[in-house]
C-alpha cells in the first residue's frame, strides 16, 4: 500500500500547490493572463481534495493503526493530513461561493493569508511523511528551529478538541442565523 500512497500523494500536493502560486499570481497581478489562470483555481483545489481522499484512505491501510499511532512522527503526519485534506476541501467551497470578492481591496489580505495557510499545512504534512519513510528534508529540521520536534513531539489536549467541537456547532448556528435574517430583509 505504502507505494500506492507515495505515488498518489505527490498529485494532490501540486494540485493545491499550483493552485496557491495561481491565487497569488492573481493577487499580486492584475493581467489578462492571471485573470485568465485564476479561473483554473477552484477546479484544481477540487480535485487535489479529490485524489487527496484517496490517498488519505490509502494511507491508513499502510500500517495497523495501533502501530502508525504508537509514533509521534506518525500521529503527526496524521494530524497533518487531516489539517490539510479538510482544510483545502473547506477554503475550495467557500473560496468558489466567494470568488468573485476574493481578489478585491483588503480583502486580497484574508485571501492572501488562508492560503499561505494552505501551502504551510501540504508542506509540513509532505515533509512529515518524507520522515516517514526515511527520507527527511530540511523542512523537517526546520520545524525543530520553533521548537517543534516531530519526532518526539506530539501534543493535542483535549480541551482543543473540545474547543474545536464548540467552534464548528457556533458556526453552524451563525450561518443559519445569517442565512434566515438575510432571508428576512
Ligand atoms: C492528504 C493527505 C496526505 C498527504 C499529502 C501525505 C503525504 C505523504 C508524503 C509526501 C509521503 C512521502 C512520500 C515519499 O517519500 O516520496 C508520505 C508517506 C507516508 N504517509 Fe502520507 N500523506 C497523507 C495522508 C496520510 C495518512 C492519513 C496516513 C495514515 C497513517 C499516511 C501515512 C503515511 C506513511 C506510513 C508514509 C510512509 C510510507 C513509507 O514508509 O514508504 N499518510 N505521505
Amino acid at each position: 500500500m505504502a507505494v500506492y500512497h507515495i505515488l498518489l500523494v505527490h498529485f494532490p500536493i501540486a494540485l493545491w500547490l499550483i493552485a496557491y502560486l495561481f491565487i497569488i499570481l492573481r493577487l499580486f497581478w492584475k493581467t489578462e493572463i492571471t485573470i485568465y489562470l485564476a479561473k483554473s483555481i477552484w477546479p484544481l483545489i477540487l480535485f487535489g481534495s479529490l485524489i487527496g481522499a484517496a490517498a488519505y484512505i490509502l494511507g491508513l491501510q499502510i500500517y495497523p493503526w495501533s502501530a502508525i499511532t504508537q509514533s509521534p512522527l506518525g500521529r503527526n503526519h496524521i494530524m497533518l493530513a487531516t489539517w490539510t485534506l479538510t482544510y483545502w476541501s473547506v477554503v475550495g467551497i467557500l473560496g468558489f461561493r466567494l470568488r468573485h470578492h476574493l481578489f478585491e481591496g483588503s480583502q486580497r489580505w484574508v485571501t492572501f493569508v488562508l492560503s499561505s495557510i494552505g501551502a504551510l499545512v501540504v508542506v509540513i504534512t509532505g515533509t512529515l511523511g518524507g520522515s516517514l519513510a526515511g527520507t527527511p528534508s530540511l523542512v523537517t529540521k526546520s520545524l525543530s528551529y520553533v521548537g517543534w520536534n516531530v519526532y518526539t513531539t506530539f501534543y493535542l489536549p483535549d480541551w482543543m478538541l473540545i474547543a474545536f467541537a464548540i467552534g464548528a456547532v457556533l458556526l453552524i448556528v451563525l450561518g443559519y442565523l445569517g442565512r434566515t435574517s438575510a432571508r428576512n430583509t
